[in-house]
């Protein structure tokens, strides 16, 4: 292994566990100044309180990201948000809406259709906008009203890992700074907001602990061609990112789904060869993803299962559990991130691909 490497095999591998370190530098700010709306820029009290609504745009898993964080503006800052594709955004009839804000997603902020997407906001005199980034200076923070930097350090494997966890810091960051702004999160609820972004990093550092355990799982993934992954909520963008991580480096076909779509299509692929992921940790719509659940163990599929202690999951015939850590409430989604990633990794790695560098993709799209 090279110097830079140190006691790790691929980039992928040191990335994802450098999150708790990255995560902690990301929140620093957050934790330090309290949510002030001034850690996304100088002018961001006069334009948070000038906006009614958000969009987010971005493209592969930083798309996942704005996914996430739809639940927390609207639950946290009970702000009307939708997050779209950039390269679909870009070239659609979009009704202008200059009370919006756009928010950018990019590790590398150089995404050719990203970057386009917002030049095409601007142009329809939508001028509020804002972007998250983990490159100083780069194309999109350059072209954007304000900007919050992620501090996850250079990535250099090309499926993003600790980017996307440390974006979703930032973008829980912006919820609570406007909930705070709009009258939605008194005194007390801020408290506990901090209390859960310093015990994140702790917390991260379980979740990775689990790597022996889901070593033995990724040995079983690595033989098959297809498989599915399942959340509900705030859990669904946690099953995309774990599918499309399994498809970037390990080449396995992997879908998605949330859990109650299941009978409207994907059940019927089912059957004893399909492995089933399940994000499920102890939350809201635990007893709704359980019942999905039984239909797929009625059909012979084998499920995996990521659950925390008070999910009450036990083993059993074609039931495999995997114990996260107890959940960290809002942050859950960033904490059930950790294990799909090494799940892929440890596939990728019985399969002998190319972890860092998987044919056909490139770490920045600065191309159509
Ligand atoms: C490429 C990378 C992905 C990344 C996406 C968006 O597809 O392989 O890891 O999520 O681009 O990149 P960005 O730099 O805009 O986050």
């Amino acid at each position: 292994a090279s110097l830079e490497l140190g006691p790790y095999n691929h980039f992928m591998q040191k990335e994802i566990h450098e999150q708790p370190k990255a995560i902690a530098d990301t929140a620093e700010v957050l934790i330090d100044d309290a949510f002030h709306p001034e850690i996304f820029g100088e002018k961001a009290a006069e334009v948070f309180n000038d906006i009614h609504s958000i969009k987010i745009l971005a493209c592969g898993t930083s798309f996942y990201a704005g996914l996430t964080a739809k639940y927390w503006l609207e639950s946290i800052a009970k702000i009307p948000c939708d997050v779209e594709i950039a390269s679909e955004f870009r070239y659609r009839d979009v009704i202008a809406d200059p009370k919006q804000l756009i928010v950018t997603i990019s590790q590398s902020g150089e995404t050719l259709d990203t970057m386009e997407a917002l030049k095409y906001a601007h142009s329809l005199g939508q001028t509020h906008s804002l972007s998250i980034c983990n490159v100083m200076e780069s194309a999109l923070p350059r072209e954007s009203e304000l900007v919050f930097y992620t501090r996850a350090g250079a990535e250099i494997g090309v499926a993003s890992t600790k980017a996307f966890t440390t974006q979703l810091v930032a973008l829980f960051g912006l919820s609570v700074t406007l909930g705070i702004l709009k009258g939605h999160v008194d005194a007390a609820k801020q408290q506990s907001y901090l209390e859960q972004l310093r015990q994140l990093p702790g917390s991260i550092q379980h979740a990775l602990n689990l790597e022996p355990q889901i070593v033995l799982w990724a040995q079983q993934f690595a033989k098959k061609s297809d498989a599915l992954f399942l959340g509900r909520g705030i859990h669904y963008p946690v099953a995309l990112e774990g599918a499309l991580k399994l498809k970037e480096i390990t080449y396995i076909h992997a879908e998605a789904y949330p859990a109650g779509e299941l009978k409207h299509g994907p059940l019927a692929l089912v059957d004893e060869n399909m492995p089933v992921v399940v994000i499920a940790p102890h939350d809201k719509l635990l007893d709704k993803v359980k019942a999905n659940m039984q239909e797929v163990s009625a059909r012979g599929g084998e499920l995996f299962v990521f659950a925390d202690l008070d999910s009450n999951f036990t083993e059993s015939e074609g039931v495999h559990v995997i114990r996260t850590p107890r959940h960290v409430g809002d942050l859950s989604p960033i904490l059930h991130t950790i294990p799909v990633q090494l799940l892929s990794y440890h596939a990728a790695l019985a399969r002998g691909t190319d972890v860092d560098k998987p044919r056909n993709l490139a770490k920045s799209v600065t191309v159509e």
